[in-house]
């Protein structure tokens, strides 16, 4: 596999540690800095998707849980996973008084579920952060029940649009993927 998709690293689990602490140190600013950037990608998202018959829904490197706030619902569970604790903390503090939304430190890679269990999972910006990409989607795949939707996205500045494609393809049967001119990811929506 090209070394773009898959970065061969020294020590990947080094990569995980330093991208830890900069997300850990960049929590606080999150929001400001990112959130009308990571919205316009989600509602392009949200309008694409059809919810009403999905409940279980995870969000893999959910960062400040952006994405909840635009699609949290009484009558669903919703997880969200990430690798940095104060990332976390800035979600929790959203969501803290709400029993149907868990948010667990975890690895991408090394998804802490059985097999088969949400119907719908999104991984917004995050695939671009991983020592190996494939893993993580292999991960998300293997969570999701039959006809899961899955919706991935990743930076266009780290890929080309035949890249992308690529990674996904690799894992997961590619519904659509869109190159929107206003967004700054590539959208990828599939099912398992
Ligand atoms: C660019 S932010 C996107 C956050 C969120 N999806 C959003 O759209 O606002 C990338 C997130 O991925 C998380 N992340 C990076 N590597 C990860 C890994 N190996 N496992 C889980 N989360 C990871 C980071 O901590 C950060 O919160």
């Amino acid at each position: 596999m090209d070394n773009k998709i898959v970065h061969k690293l020294k020590d990947p689990w080094k990569h995980k540690l330093d991208t830890m602490k900069h997300y850990n140190a960049l929590a606080k600013a999150y929001d400001t800095l990112y959130g009308r950037e990571q919205k316009m990608k989600m509602d392009f998202i949200l309008k694409n998707l059809d919810l009403r018959n999905r409940r279980k829904i995870l969000d893999v490197g959910c960062g400040t849980c952006i994405l909840f706030e635009n699609l949290y619902d009484e009558d669903k569970i919703f997880v969200g996973v990430d690798i940095s604790e104060k990332i976390l903390r800035i979600g929790w503090i959203k969501f803290r008084d709400k029993i149907n939304l868990f948010l667990v430190l975890a690895d991408a890679e090394h998804l802490p579920f059985r097999d088969k269990v949400f119907d719908t999972i999104f991984s917004i910006t995050l695939i671009q952060n991983l020592p190996n990409p494939l893993r993580s989607l292999e991960e998300i795949k293997r969570v999701s029940n039959r006809e899961a939707a899955i919706v991935v996205s990743g930076l266009k500045r780290k890929y080309t649009f035949k890249e992308f494609n690529t990674i996904i393809k690799n894992v997961v049967s590619l519904r659509e993927s869109y190159d929107v001119e206003d967004l700054k990811d590539y959208i990828a929506f599939s099912i398992s």
